[in-house]
């Protein structure tokens, strides 16, 4: 798979399963980003924790062209990420993990390509794949190989700006159009990776039912209190991965 970078979302500031563990940062055309590089079973790995090393940047001001032109420029391959969800879907409940293969974007201030016209250039990139079915498959594998996974193959997940949650209005919009998962950081995170060639593949852990669906408001603790919960199943079944 080449080099492997894992970008940790809300509840994985911190993998805490590399040896030789060196923080780093590097200046990109978009500003400074931060990562870790260490060994896990004596293969490099580049962890990048995408709200920062304390949860301190919000959805909707992450630096995702930094980070992924970083990424690339340091030779990652492949990427897999996680990212806590609202779940929109009764077969995906609290506590299971989803890896989307499609997503419906609501983003609305976000820069969104690396091909901004200018120098370089106009890029259209195909979508028809977002995300990397080789990449699931592993994901899919190591699930098996772990045992006791819920870990669905598939579903659309809706990207929102953020930083704010749904109105059950919106989640029943969302609902209609066929979404299945609610986030807020998943694009334009796949579709730099697709633009800059590299496989990406996000494991969903469903943190609550989206708003309207729960039958109480949701908050900010009940999504990372559910994380802290399932933050070493999440880490463990990556880390299987890695290895396959
Ligand atoms: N909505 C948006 N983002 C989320 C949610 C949600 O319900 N849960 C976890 N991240």
């Amino acid at each position: 798979m080449g080099l492997i970078a894992i970008i940790g979302g809300t509840g994985v500031c911190d993998i805490k399963m590399l040896k030789n563990a060196k923080e780093h940062h590097m200046d990109t055309f978009y500003g400074t980003i931060h990562y870790v590089r260490g060994t896990y079973e004596g293969k490099e790995l580049i962890f990048l924790p995408r709200h920062g090393k304390t949860h301190s940047i919000p959805p909707h001001l992450i630096n995702y062209r930094g980070n992924m032109l970083g990424l690339k420029r340091l030779g990652v391959t492949a990427v897999i990420s996680t990212t806590a969800v609202g779940s929109l879907n009764r077969d995906f409940k609290p506590n299971e993990f989803v890896l989307p293969d499609q997503f419906l974007d609501f983003t609305k201030s976000r820069h969104t390509s690396f091909f901004d016209g200018g120098e370089n250039g106009v890029v259209h990139v195909d979508m028809t794949e977002p995300y990397c079915p080789t990449l699931r498959r592993t994901l899919m594998a190591a699930a098996d190989e772990l045992g006791g996974y819920a870990l669905h193959n598939g579903g659309t997940y809706v990207c929102t700006e953020g930083p704010r949650f749904e109105t059950p209005a919106e989640i029943k919009m969302y609902e209609t159009l066929g979404g299945d998962l609610v986030g807020m950081t998943n694009v334009p995170e796949v579709c730099l990776a697709r633009e800059a060639e590299i496989c990406y593949a996000t494991v969903s852990m469903v943190t609550n039912f989206a708003a309207g669906i729960s039958p109480s408001a949701l908050t900010h603790s009940e999504v990372v209190d559910c994380m802290a919960e399932n933050s070493l199943r999440l880490r463990t079944l990556i880390m299987k991965a890695v290895e396959l």
